[in-house]
């Protein structure tokens, strides 16, 4: 029965073509320029991310993001890409569909970071549009969730341009550098008008 279906892409998914910018799996060749972009970026990012392990832009720690994130992907877990500017190729930022849950839920969690030089581009606008295609039909997912800070006036701006609906408070829901923060839920449905 369709419904109740685990889909599990064997090899790397295919790329994502995008309005201005392409997503791809991430590749150990990446290394440069996502560690030189997560650097610079560095202050930008870290009041929304979960925190950054003392060794997160070396090059170890890189080859084992690389191998979780293929592991993960093989299991049908979670799905990660780096976002690329169609213009020059250059990497922009990334995105995660991770948090798969199949059985009668059928969904996953939205992840997203931009790269300070290129953020209000509207590159994470296009990334966001290009993915739920590929959630809901490659992955089949019903329901694409997401979830932000309320002070996070990017992120909330972002997903409601992408077509997601506000659908409640969840208290302390994920540890933000280093701190549990309340987070505003969000989720598109399949059957949800693509904005
Ligand atoms: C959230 C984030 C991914 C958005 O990426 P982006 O490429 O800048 O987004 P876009 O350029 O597509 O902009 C989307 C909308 O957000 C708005 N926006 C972007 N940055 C904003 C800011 N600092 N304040 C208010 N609105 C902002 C844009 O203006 C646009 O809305 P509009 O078209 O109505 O003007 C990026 O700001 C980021 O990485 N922030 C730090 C990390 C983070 O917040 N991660 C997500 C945690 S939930």
């Amino acid at each position: 029965m369709a419904f109740f279906r685990t889909v599990s892409l064997s090899d790397a998914p295919p790329a994502i073509d995008g309005r201005d910018v392409v997503l791809r799996w991430p590749d150990a060749g990446d290394y440069p320029a996502w560690s030189r972009l997560r650097d610079i970026s560095r202050n930008f990012l870290i009041p929304w991310e979960p925190a950054w392990p003392a060794d997160d832009l070396t090059r170890s720690a890189y080859r084992r993001r690389i191998k979780r994130y293929a592991e993960d992907q093989r299991n049908d877990l979670s799905y990660s890409f780096f976002i690329f500017r169609k213009l020059d190729d250059a990497l922009v930022g990334g995105l995660t569909l991770a948090n798969i849950r199949r059985g009668v839920a059928q969904t996953g969690s939205l992840g997203y970071w931009m790269g300070e030089p290129y953020a209000r581009q509207g590159y994470m606008t296009s990334a966001v549009r290009a993915i739920a295609p590929f959630a809901f039909g490659a992955l089949g997912l019903h329901r694409i969730e997401a979830a932000c800070i309320p002070s996070n006036a990017a992120s909330t701006r972002l997903l409601e341009k992408c077509g997601f609906r506000r659908e409640g408070l969840a208290r302390q829901y994920l540890c933000i550098n280093g701190v549990w923060h309340d987070h505003l839920l969000f989720a598109r449905l399949r059957d949800d008008p693509a904005p």
